[in-house]
């Protein structure tokens, strides 16, 4: 895949459309509550900045159903960036027409705008030709520097970048992203292990399909870990288990086996009868009827701890339990110290388990956090993004 990069691209004076992934989650007030989105796209911004472009930025913000909704306005990430930036930025009330339109040609050397939610738009979504097309007359250039929203089909993301032809290009939160990346898949150095947690079997089929042929072990953790014990006929109490994907776990769990890939599974747990009640929460080895595993335990986390300071290379997506709870967040604190500490190569994939990792405090102290959940996720599984796909050179 050869992609250019925005460094390649002559700048100065022209007018950058650049797609970014502002989608930050808000505080009740409407505020950014985690900027690391806005940060991460910071020196591509500059780059774009100190060269004498005018900058025209556009990302989407939640999932607003394809209309114009309030909640969802970009002018918070807008305001934030302005303040990290220091320097004035320009916002419209719509990613189109006549108002942006006009807004986009008065820019000068150095201006920085950012257009309304492209997701107020049934086009953006609808990847429609007609609403990519209303886009790109507003700039001259095209960069995507949104890894995060890669995975995605959507008119700003894969339809945009064809109206550019050679004038189109990867910022540098996506080329790092991809830099980091592909070490996990191209001659990873050995053992390899990854960490998965979360909520659902459902959601990691695809990736854990494609580590079982890459990985030495895959450690489990969260909620999935217990549909994977059921499907060894282990007893889990009251734990969620996704009861229809109880055979899709047996199935990967001989897969594993033809593999020869180690798949651990807690041995104890952190139970509780539910996820409020915290101050009634233990370790157990074995989970009672009407208890809930709502953490790993002491021991699997050492377990854990121990395989990751091991491994040469590493991979994390998913916490080990309801981490946001204290009472519940013991085990995917221990794996993310590990993962600071350990001296391989670490990634941490976008989503909870980065969220985690800056909750602790640690997200400089691995070798990448990515800015992408579900796109760090298939671009694991090896998928082609069609993001990345529509910035390939012709
Ligand atoms: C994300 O947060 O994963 C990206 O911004 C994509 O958002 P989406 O899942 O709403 O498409």
């Amino acid at each position: 895949m050869v992609i250019r990069s925005v460094d390649e691209l002559e700048v100065a004076g022209r007018r950058v459309l650049v797609r970014v992934d502002f989608n930050t989650p808000l505080t009740a007030d409407g505020e950014v509550a985690d900027d690391t989105r806005v940060r991460a796209a910071l020196p591509t911004i500059r780059h774009l900045i100190e060269r004498g472009a005018r900058t025209i930025l556009m990302t989407h913000l939640g999932r607003p159903n394809s209309q114009r909704d309030p909640r969802y306005t970009t002018e918070a990430p807008a305001s934030k960036l302005a303040e990290l930036l220091n320097v004035p930025v320009i916002h419209t009330d719509d990613c189109i027409g006549w108002g942006a339109r006009k807004l986009a040609m008065d820019l000068t050397d150095g201006d920085v705008l950012v257009l309304e939610n492209t997701r107020f738009h049934p086009g953006e979504k609808g990847a429609e030709r007609t609403f990519a097309e209303r886009l790109s007359e507003l700039g001259e250039l095209y960069v995507n520097d949104a890894f995060g929203t890669c995975h995605r089909g959507d008119a700003s993301v894969a339809v945009l970048p064809t109206f550019f032809g050679g004038r189109r290009a990867a910022g540098f939160l996506v080329a790092r992203e991809l830099k980091m990346l592909s070490g996990l898949l191209d001659g990873p150095k050995r053992p390899y292990i990854a960490v998965l947690g979360g909520a659902k079997v459902s959601d990691k089929i695809g990736v854990i399909d494609s580590l079982l042929t890459r990985v030495d072990a895959l450690l489990i953790g969260g909620a999935m870990a217990y549909t994977f014990l059921a499907a060894q006929g282990t007893d889990v109490g009251a734990s969620r288990v996704e009861a229809d994907k109880v055979w899709l776990a047996k199935k990967l769990l001989d897969k594993a086996k033809s593999l020869n890939v180690d798949i651990v599974l807690p041995l104890d747990h952190v139970v509780a009868p539910s996820i409020e009640a915290e101050s009634e929460a233990c370790s157990v080895a074995d989970i009672e009827p009407g208890m809930m595993g709502l953490d790993i335990g002491p021991r699997t986390a050492e377990r854990y701890s121990a395989r990751i300071m091991a491994a040469r290379t590493l991979f994390w997506n998913g916490p080990m339990g309801v981490f946001e709870r204290p009472a519940f967040a013991a085990g995917t604190r221990t794996v993310a110290n590990a993962f600071a500490e350990s001296p391989g190569y670490s990634v941490v994939g976008g989503g909870d388990s980065a969220a985690a990792m800056a909750l602790f405090g640690l997200a400089g102290r691995v070798s990448h956090v990515s800015t992408g959940g579900g796109a760090s996720l298939e671009f694991m599984e090896g998928k082609v993004l069609p993001g990345l796909k529509a910035l390939e050179e012709d």
